[in-house]
Parts: structure tokens; C-alpha cells; sequence
């Protein structure tokens, strides 16, 4: 082999080798964003998706205590995801799609100061919350949606859980949720993302 043709044949072997690196970086992103359909189990209770928090977050509300006579009803930041396929379905049609699922993870206050000046700070771990839409297994009063609750403590949460009676969750949904039970009012990304198909991702919005 002479000389020319042995680098010849290096660079196509280097070629191959970065084209493989490439089809692996392909994989292991479309893992990342991977569909996520709920899953029960034999008792019909909801499992606790894994990897919610590389979901999409869509916000983070929050009602201190010290903004609400020192006892809020829910005085941690709430930290909102929606699951990845149902996000791709929104940013195309701007609708939820039968199975949406929203993670809701709370977590407590905790510093109130810091360097950057006087605020609201993320302390613990303090919950872990599920919304579920899915019009053939939920009743109609409920706008086919259903809320499940993994515990209001720190990590862990619980593994499985059953639906919560309407009453708890869903009724004040109902009542004041500005789009298909869901609070998208106080979620500036999903506003941006609605049917603004590719344009929503991260770019500036429409
Ligand atoms: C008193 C009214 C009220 C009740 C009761 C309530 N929620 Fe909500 N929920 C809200 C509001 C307001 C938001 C959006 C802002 C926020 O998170 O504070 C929200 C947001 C959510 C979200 C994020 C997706 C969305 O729809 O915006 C989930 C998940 C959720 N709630 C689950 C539950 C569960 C589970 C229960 C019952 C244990 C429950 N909620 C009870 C008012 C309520």
C-alpha cells in the first residue's frame, strides 16, 4: 500500500467513525425527547412517569405565604412540565391532545435573600402532582381530565397513586382554568408555543 493510498483509506475510516458518532448523538436525542403515554397499574392507579423533569417546562407559579396572610393554600413554587409529545401536538394545533399529562413538582421556599437581592428563593423538595387528560377513562364533569397526587412531602413520592375525587382538584380547575382545564393564563411559554408550530422552540416565539 503506498503511503497516499494508506491515509486515504484512515480518512474513510475516520469518515465512518464520525458518522457513527453522529447516528448515536441522533439516538440518544431522540431518547431524550421520548413519547411518553401514561401507564397503571392492575388497581387502575396511575404510575409515576419517569424523567418528568426533562419534560418541557412550561412555569413555575407561586403563592408565598408571606404574600397571603402567612398560610397560603399552596405556598410552594409550583414547577410545571408537559410531557414532550403533547408539547410537539400543541406547538402544531394549539390543542391538548387526548393523554396530555402535566408534572407539577412543588418546592418549598426557602432563602429569601440573596446576592442578587431580596425574593423567593427554591428550598426542598415538597411534592409531586400529575394532570391527566384522557376523555374515554374520565367522567365528562371533570372535562375528561384527571389529578393525581405522589405526595406532599419530599422525594421520594410515591410510586402509584388513584385518581383524586373531583371536589379536590378538578372543580376548581372548571371553575377558573382559562383552557381545557388547564391554568395556560399563567403560562407565558405555552402562549408563546400555541400553534406556532417550530417557531416555538426557543426562538422568540411567533
Ligand atoms: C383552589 C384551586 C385549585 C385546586 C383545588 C387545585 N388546583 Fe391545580 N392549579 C390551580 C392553579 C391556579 C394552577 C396554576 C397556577 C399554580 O400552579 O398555582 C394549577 C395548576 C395545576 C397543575 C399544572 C397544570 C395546569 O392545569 O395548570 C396541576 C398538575 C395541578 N394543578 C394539579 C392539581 C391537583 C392534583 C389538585 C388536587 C390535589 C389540584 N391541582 C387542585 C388551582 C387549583
Amino acid at each position: 500500500m503506498t503511503k497516499a493510498s494508506r491515509s486515504v483509506g484512515m480518512v474513510t475510516v475516520a469518515t465512518i467513525v464520525a458518522a457513527f458518532a453522529f447516528s448515536l448523538t441522533e439516538t440518544v436525542q431522540a431518547d431524550a425527547h421520548e413519547e411518553y403515554e401514561a401507564a397503571f397499574n392492575k388497581d387502575g392507579e396511575l404510575i409515576r412517569p419517569a424523567g418528568w423533569r426533562e419534560w418541557v417546562f412550561v412555569g413555575s407559579p407561586l403563592t408565598p405565604n408571606s404574600l397571603n396572610g402567612g398560610v397560603a393554600a399552596f405556598p410552594e413554587f409550583h414547577s410545571v412540565y408537559i410531557d414532550p409529545k403533547s408539547w410537539d401536538h400543541y406547538k402544531k394545533t394549539g390543542k391538548f391532545r387526548e393523554g396530555t399529562m402535566f408534572a407539577k413538582e412543588l418546592t418549598l421556599v426557602g432563602d429569601t435573600s440573596a446576592t442578587s437581592g431580596i425574593g423567593f428563593f427554591n428550598g426542598k423538595l415538597q411534592g409531586f402532582e400529575i394532570a391527566h387528560k384522557d376523555s374515554k377513562r374520565y367522567s365528562k364533569d371533570s372535562g375528561g381530565w384527571a389529578y393525581y397526587t405522589f405526595g406532599h412531602h419530599d422525594e421520594p413520592y410515591d410510586d402509584t397513586t388513584s385518581a383524586m375525587p373531583a371536589a379536590a382538584c378538578a372543580a376548581c380547575h372548571t371553575a377558573a382554568a382559562a383552557e381545557d382545564m388547564v391554568f395556560t393564563q399563567y403560562y407565558s411559554i405555552l402562549q408563546a408555543a400555541k400553534g406556532a408550530g417550530e417557531a416555538a422552540a426557543g426562538t422568540g416565539g411567533k
